[in-house]
């Protein structure tokens, strides 16, 4: 493709489009085990950063699954390229001015890695959402954990497939313990710098 491919260079960048927005266009990555509050913290993030004026999206994993990734399982390859699919959509979006919210189990830090590598160290706020896997599977919210159990569904996060917690990420929230809107705030006290134009 080298040879035949030749990207446009836009005249309006992404940092035309931050400054007209007022606020920079970050990446937000939560990742953990299946019920570890990862889409409950990404959308109640949205709804307050939406609040304060600010573009955002969430890709949340279970949406993304039934839409651009539908046609991928659950093995490590189709996991890895599912994150390259969201790496890229996360490159569009925050070309485009919006602070992009990732809700993702991405069990592989080299996978989550690329993704930090791409939008530049600064712009990258990856979270982990730190439950143990007792505690997420007494809450299987959507029985999966049941399932996995029993043999049903295979290749399931924690039971017959690996999580890699991240070796050093921005920020730990203790969702086994802490209170939603405890969680909630401990963000957005963390992210509040990271986005002032
Ligand atoms: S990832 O590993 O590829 O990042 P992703 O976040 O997209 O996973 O999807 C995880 C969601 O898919 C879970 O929240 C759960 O609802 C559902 N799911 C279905 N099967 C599995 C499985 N085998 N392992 C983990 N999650 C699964």
């Amino acid at each position: 493709m080298k040879n035949i491919i030749m990207n446009h260079k836009p005249k309006i960048t992404r940092e035309d489009r931050e400054k007209l927005n007022k606020h920079k266009s970050v990446v937000i990555w939560f990742t953990g085990l299946s019920g570890s509050g990862k889409s409950t913290l990404a959308f109640s993030i949205e709804e307050k950063l939406h609040k304060f004026g600010c573009r955002t999206i969430v890709l949340d994993g279970d949406n993304i699954r039934s839409g651009i990734s539908s046609n991928l399982s659950f093995n490590d390859n189709d996991r890895k390229e599912n994150i390259r699919r969201v790496r890229e959509l996360v490159k569009l979006m925050t070309e485009a001015g919006v602070i992009t919210i990732v809700a993702m189990i991405s069990p592989f830090n080299h996978d989550r890695n690329l993704v930090r590598e791409l939008v530049t160290n600064d712009k990258f706020i990856e979270i982990y959402c730190c439950a143990s896997l007792e505690t997420c599977e007494s809450r299987d919210a959507k029985g999966l954990y049941k399932r996995a159990r029993s043999g049903e569904i295979k290749n399931f996060t924690g039971i017959d497939s690996p999580y890699e917690a991240p070796v050093n990420p921005d920020l730990v929230i203790d969702t086994q313990n802490q209170q939603v809107q405890d969680s909630v705030n401990q963000i957005m006290n963390y992210i509040k710098d990271k986005i002032i134009t």
